[in-house]
């Protein structure tokens, strides 16, 4: 297998300890649990994400747990603005705030209460179950563009993360670029569902949800392929990698690091131990890896 250099890496305005960041929604709801993943080896940490007014989210049941992944129906839970205590304990560590709102002002609002306290913002324009936020702006070109604009400025790191739930990826990409991102994180959750037979219901509260993990992964891969070809600023690998091949896999396509969600809901430890095997004081410098399969 191909191995890395070890060492910091800058992406996107925002300095990480390594290639490895864990994705928004999973155990980023407190300072406690982001700085735990931090002490377990990842480069860095996006917190869940945050909007304007305080969400109690979808009634349950909000996960179906499959044999290759998860369906999620969160719906956004979140505390708002009481969330930023849970910066204090996380001073100087790469920390990225994924932040929702239901318009560009939106965004801007709360894009400030975070700026001068995380190393950079990450706009959440792709959660596929959530009325009015995530995909249902993210899925519109002009809207994600005002969105970006509304946020990024110079000295805001600011990544877009996208929905693969649309025709053309890249243009949703291209469009958080004219918008001023300074990169885009590929992919949020597939649109999803399953029906309990027995009940002859959904299983799910809201019921769809957002597919992730491992069933995901090609899915994935494609839309980071697909924007290395079309945009210019660097990309965030996001879907289902779950092992150091993934990650180079990811890297080949296009991703200069990766986000890793729900494997990390199965292994807390798995930064450390893809870390183990993705690095080597002999290995390649990343540049030689990052879209080497684009010919
Ligand atoms: C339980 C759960 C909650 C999530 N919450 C968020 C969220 O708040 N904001 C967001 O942008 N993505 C959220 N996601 C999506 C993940 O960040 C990630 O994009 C997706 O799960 C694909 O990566 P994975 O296969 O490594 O999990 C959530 C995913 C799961 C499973």
């Amino acid at each position: 297998m191909v191995v890395l250099n070890p060492g910091p890496i800058e992406v996107g305005g925002i300095r990480l300890k390594n290639h490895l960041i864990l994705a928004a929604g999973i155990l980023g709801s407190t300072g406690a649990s982001l700085a735990r993943i931090l002490r377990y080896g990842a480069g860095g940490v996006v917190t869940k994400s945050i909007g304007p007014a305080p969400m109690v989210g979808h009634p349950g049941p909000c996960l179906v747990v499959l044999e290759d992944g998860i369906i999620n129906a969160m719906g956004l839970p979140n505390p708002s603005a009481a969330f930023m205590e849970e910066l204090n304990v996380l001073q100087g560590e790469p920390v990225i705030a994924s932040i929702f709102g239901g318009t560009p002002e939106e965004f801007r609002t709360v894009a400030g209460w975070f700026t001068g306290r995380v190393s950079g913002i990450e706009l959440n324009l792709s959660c596929p179950h959530a009325e009015g936020y995530g995909a249902a702006i993210g899925s519109n070109p002009d809207l994600v563009e005002e969105c970006t604009r509304a946020v990024a400025s110079p000295g805001v790191p600011t990544w877009v993360k996208l929905t693969p739930n649309v025709t053309d990826i890249t243009e949703i990409g291209l469009a958080a670029e004219r918008g001023g991102a300074d990169a885009i994180v590929a992919i949020n959750t597939l649109k999803a569902m399953r029906i309990s037979t027995s009940l002859r219901r959904p299983v799910l509260g809201n019921r769809y949800g957002g597919l992730s993990g491992r069933a995901i992964f090609p899915v994935a891969v494609r839309c980071v392929y697909d924007l290395y070809e079309a945009c210019s600023i660097p990309i965030i690998g996001c879907g289902g990698v779950s092992t150091a091949d993934n990650v180079i896999e990811m890297m080949m396509a296009g991703a200069s690091a990766v986000e890793i969600g729900s494997a990390v809901i199965h292994d807390t430890r798995i930064f450390a131990s893809i870390a183990g095997d993705l690095y080597s004081s002999d290995g390649l410098d990343a540049r030689e890896v990052v879209g080497c399969a684009h010919v």
